[in-house]
């Protein structure tokens, strides 16, 4: 069986970050829908046939998370993907959860589900080429109740029972809980609930007898709300993430992926920035971003083939912007350059 701790080590590399590409059908249709391409199978392998193809993007990307209809495509010289990757040196992954859906007894709240027939869908997933796995729990904040212990809790139960399963079945567990960043709450409010999530996670990761270094943690960054009227700076979202991080997050685990959780593609890499710039720190830190890498290249591809280098040239600019994020050398005027 693949060492986990190496392959959780390999995915936090000096330099590199994780793609995430694992949108559902659901969420790729909207981001196709806000280019105005149609959501048809071939469309979809067509885009992620784009990203995976980008020459040089091995250099800043040490995995991909996939998406159960995405592990099974293969690019267009008939490649299966997740071997696409592999001959780059970049690691496959697979997104397994099957989403937050409304927890019993809990307006307003979620659980995410998938637990069922999971361990035989690891197994599945391995024989396909996945050597890590990703599980979502979304956290909302709303008013003084929202999120309760119970939604806390219960979701923290499905991580660690899910993390657990990925061990045993030899795949690396990237654990999500995702506090949204949705709502008019202060960074303050983020920071005691981000708090409080991580806090019932390592809790019921450690009681159910999952190895921290061979996890890696996906959390989001200590962030003001969409929409407070107080925008906390760069530098006080990298000094309060880290406080709370140090707090919660066992020097044992290999390393914190942020996911970029809606903020802009440039904010995610500065933020990163800063907060690698305040190293070293226990764990590596370091990106799994969805939209934070793709939105620019979803936006010059088009959905049209004529689209494809640019595409492949705006990804391959973003990966090498958070690749250089990831030791805090990386500043805005970078990006102007590029653009010139
Ligand atoms: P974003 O970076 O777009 O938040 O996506 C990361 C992810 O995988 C969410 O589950």
């Amino acid at each position: 069986m693949a060492d986990l701790n190496e392959t959780a080590r390999a995915l936090v590399a000096p330099g590199k970050g994780i793609l995430a590409a694992d949108e559902s059908t659901g969420t790729i249709t909207k981001r196709f829908d806000s280019i105005g391409v149609e959501s048809t199978e071939e469309n979809r392998r067509t885009y992620r046939d784009l990203l995976f193809t980008t020459n040089g993007a091995a250099d800043h990307i040490s995995g991909v998370i996939l998406y159960d209809e995405t592990i099974r495509q293969s690019s267009t010289d008939g490649t299966p993907f997740p071997k696409l990757l592999e001959q780059q040196g970049i690691i496959p992954g697979i997104k397994v959860d099957l989403g937050a859906k409304p927890l019993a007894k809990a307006t307003g709240e979620t659980i995410t589900e998938g637990l069922d027939g999971l361990r035989g869908r690891l197994e599945e997933y391995r024989e396909l080429g996945a050597r890590f796995a990703k599980w979502r729990a979304v956290i909302t904040i709303d008013g003084d109740h929202i999120p309760s212990e119970y939604c806390l809790w219960t979701n923290a139960h499905a991580l660690a029972r899910y993390a657990a399963l990925c061990q045993e079945a030899g795949l690396v567990p990237i654990v999500e809980p995702e506090v949204l960043m949705d709502g008019g709450h202060t960074i303050e409010r983020s920071f005691e609930v981000t708090s409080r999530t991580l806090h019932a996670v390592f809790t019921e990761l450690r009681d159910q007898r999952v190895e921290f270094e061979d996890m890696l943690l996906k959390p989001n960054m200590v962030l003001s709300g969409y929409e407070c009227s107080e925008q906390a700076s760069d530098q006080q979202i990298a000094e309060l993430t880290l406080k709370c991080f140090r707090r919660h997050v066992p020097a044992a685990v290999p390393g914190i992926v942020f996911l970029s959780g809606g903020q802009s593609d440039e904010d995610a890499t500065a933020r990163l920035n800063t907060i690698n710039a305040m190293g070293p720190h226990p764990w590596e830190v370091s990106f799994s971003y969805g939209r934070a890498l793709q939105a620019p290249a979803l936006k010059a591809w088009a959905g049209d083939s004529a689209g494809v280098a640019a595409g492949q040239e705006a990804y391959l600019h973003r990966a090498k912007m958070n690749g250089l994020a990831r030791s805090g050398s990386y500043s805005p005027e970078m990006e102007e350059k590029v653009a010139a």
